[in-house]
């Protein structure tokens, strides 16, 4: 019975998707060429699990012939599993033919097709559980309210949400702010959208985990292991949703249904539950995923969801601003004698006595004490400040140190959020996080204007100042110990950062004292300390400790890596790097692109394709994922020569780290203004332009060493 509706279903599609191929062959001609935009991977769903690219109508065409030997028909469960798989497939061209001729079928709220680099982006928030798991609700809740109510309960727990169908309509309804930023991605309202997060998971084992596209069974083993993904499929679930659902499950993906006729369920497959109230905690029974409670004394929800969440002018009660007045976040370490654990005071007006609208000042010193506590660890905890802060619902904050900028909502100061929560929270967040090492903490947050210039003056500046020049001497060479993250490895199962002070790691979230306040907070973690007492070559920054270190972190994948080179033994990049760098054969340099950077390259390829070209914990020399911290480093390809290899940036990166890679050019080279010699897309993304342009300025990478 529930076999052959899945049979059904799928046999339905597929004559849908056929006649869809042909109509379209008959109007474009099959040399049309066919694609999702921003992906290295053409139809990403097709070319993971067959290795073929499918770019024009007509290979579309031969590609649903080898679709149809999935879907074979005996009536055992792996055939209708199989043809699920095949059902997804079908959906994928379905989609794909949508995006013919650079349309964009999919407007506000919907996503449809998401780019690779929300998915390098999600990196990092998987492997650390930020983001536990990934929700995809499909069809139409039985009412609105319980359709919502469930997705802010995945919200509230950090989960994504993808919506398909119905569930749209009604999220709109009842005005559900929604967004990536939110975690909560409404694909689309044909069912056949619920391939774009199928696209998703299926990337990731591409991007991170190093799958051969083709070979099915690791990939289907990598979905299932690796990718924490579940259903949830409302009735009335017809024969077409029930073969997606088989494709889903054949991903290992639980489907959960409150669906009652005609469908038998299959154990901690396809998973019956009447009331949708129970969907949450079924869904994450089924998918064994365990969620972080953080229960913190305020008015507003705190979750990493609101992490990204945005308050405009005009929904602001009042903001702080450190680009206008003085402002300042500061960690302080003191004697245990001077702390009263969970003191906090305000000293100045409370938001009720702020002029509605208005910029003020603020200034929060978060005092801490504990036997393991050391003063390098000060600016880790505060930098997680941005973090905690944003995670508050109904509030926004950018920027560090002196500079930061919040918003309170008119909503949260409606249900009573106060200055004095931000106390709170900074409090129970520190002592949650760093309990290794904080054993007590107090703050104390001024909102009086006198008072804040006092503190960011007299107290906060004269901080940060000795700190930069303790960063400044921070070298390779003036530290005992590197250290290594394998925090990726969730993902990445080889893939080894090397964390050095002049190099952190490639997603730019992990400096070298990140990792050692990791390794002191959690000593069996993620970061382990790596001696480097037996140099091999210095200029490649080769040592016998590095060796052995990343031979047993990545279980004898990697022999031998070198810190400084990107041509002989480079690191290995996961695949949420914040930059690319590649070779560029005709000037003798490399380009650095960011994910953000949606633009062409003069190395003929978008970020996603130069991306595409490395990642999984592999090497590949010639292309190297980094930090955008790294690149004002004296240890950037120190091996080839440095800095001065760089030839193209992407303009608004150039922008971001031209102070400090300018710097960085005089010291070594004594060049001035080194970036205004670095092209960048207004000056030329092809090759013999970029040439042109660097021979006129003299770009010293033109008369260095061939690097190949
Ligand atoms: Fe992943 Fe490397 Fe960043 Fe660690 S330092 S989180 S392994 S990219
Ligand atoms: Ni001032
Ligand atoms: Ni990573």
């Amino acid at each position: 019975m529930l076999i052959d509706r899945i049979f059904n279903g799928n046999d339905a599609v597929y004559g849908l998707t056929v006649q869809a191929v042909d109509g379209a062959i008959a109007q474009h001609g099959a040399d049309k060429a066919v694609g999702f935009p921003h992906t290295a991977y053409c139809l990403p769903c097709y070319y993971a699990v067959t290795g073929v690219k499918v770019k024009t109508l007509g290979e579309m065409k031969e590609a649903l012939g080898v679709v149809k030997t999935l879907m074979t028909r005996e009536q055992q469960l792996d055939d209708a599993l199989m043809s699920g798989v095949a059902t997804a497939l079908c959906a994928e061209f379905i989609e794909a033919l949508k995006y013919l001729d650079g349309a964009e079928p999919y407007s506000e709220p919907c996503y449809g097709h998401l780019a690779d680099s929300i998915i390098r982006e999600m990196g990092v928030p998987l492997v650390t559980g930020d983001i536990p798991g990934v929700a995809v609700i499909l069809g139409s809740a039985p009412t609105a309210k319980e359709g919502v109510d469930l997705i802010k309960s995945y919200q509230a727990q950090g989960i994504l949400v993808t919506l398909v169908g119905g569930i749209i309509n009604q999220a709109q309804e009842l005005g559900l702010k929604m967004g990536y930023n939110v975690r909560i991605v409404p694909l689309g309202k044909d069912v056949t959208s619920v391939i774009h997060v199928v696209s998703v998971a299926l990337r990731a084992a591409l991007i991170f985990g190093n799958v051969t596209p083709g070979d099915a069974a690791s990939l289907l083993t990598y979905t299932k292991d690796r990718v924490p993904a579940f259903v949830n499929a409302f009735k009335p679930v017809d024969d077409v949703i029930l073969a997606a659902g088989a494709g889903a499950i054949k991903l290992g993906f639980p489907v959960i249904t409150n669906e009652d006729e005609n469908v038998e369920e299959v154990p901690g497959a396809l998973i019956g539950c009447a009331n949708v109230a129970d969907f949450n905690k079924v869904s994450l029974e089924a998918r064994n995923i365990k969620i972080k409670i953080t229960k913190i004394d305020i008015p507003v929800a705190f979750a990493s969801a609101f992490e990204g969440e945005i308050i405009r002018r005009k929904d602001m009660q009042v903001e702080f601003d450190g680009s206008r007045v003085d402002c300042a976040e500061l960690v302080q370490t003191r004697d245990m004698s001077e702390v009263e654990d969970h003191k906090i005071t305000v000293v100045g007006p409370e938001v009720d006595e702020m002029e509605f609208g208005s910029k003020n000042s603020i200034a929060y010193v978060v005092e801490v004490a504990g036997k393991k506590m050391q003063p390098d660890f000060e600016p880790v905890i505060e930098r997680k400040f941005h973090n905690y802060i944003n995670c508050i619902e109904g509030v926004y904050h950018t920027g560090q140190r002196d500079m930061q900028r919040i918003r309170i909502s008119i909503e949260a100061f409606n249900a009573g959020f106060r200055i004095k929560h931000i106390g709170e929270v900074l409090y129970s967040q520190v002592k949650n996080e760093f309990a290794a090492v904080v054993d007590k903490c107090q703050v104390t947050i001024y909102t009086d204007p006198a008072e804040c210039t006092r503190i960011r003056h007299e107290v906060a500046i004269p901080v940060f100042d000795k700190r930069d020049e303790r960063l400044d001497n921070l070298t390779d060479e003036s530290v005992d110990v590197y250290y290594s993250c394998i925090l990726c490895q969730a993902f990445s199962p080889s893939h080894v950062c090397v964390v050095t002070p002049e190099r952190l790691g490639l997603c730019g979230a992990v400096s070298w004292l990140d990792a050692k306040a990791t390794n002191q907070l959690d000593p069996a973690g993620p970061c382990q300390v790596i001696t480097k007492e037996r140099p091999i070559d210095e200029n490649l920054g080769s040592y016998e400790d590095v060796d052995e270190a990343v031979r047993k972190f990545s279980q004898g994948a990697l022999e031998h890596v070198t810190l400084y080179s990107i041509m002989q033994d480079p690191m290995t990049s996961c695949g949420c790097f914040e930059c690319i760098c590649g070779i560029e054969p005709f000037s003798n340099g490399v380009v650095i692109a960011n994910r953000e950077y949606a633009g062409m390259t003069p190395l003929g390829m978008t970020f996603p394709e130069m991306a595409s070209m490395t990642g999984g914990g592999v090497q590949t020399p010639g292309f190297m994922g980094h930090g955008k911290h790294f690149i004002s480093s004296k240890k950037f390809m120190k091996a080839e020569g440095g800095i001065e290899r760089i030839v193209w940036m992407p303009k608004e990166l150039k922008e971001t780290v031209a102070e400090r890679l300018n710097k960085t050019a005089k010291e070594l080279y004594g060049i001035d203004n080194f970036t205004d010699m670095v092209g960048d897309e207004t000056i030329a993304t092809d090759p013999e332009a970029l040439v042109e342009f660097l021979t006129e300025k003299g770009h010293p990478a033109l008369s260095m060493d061939p690097m190949m």
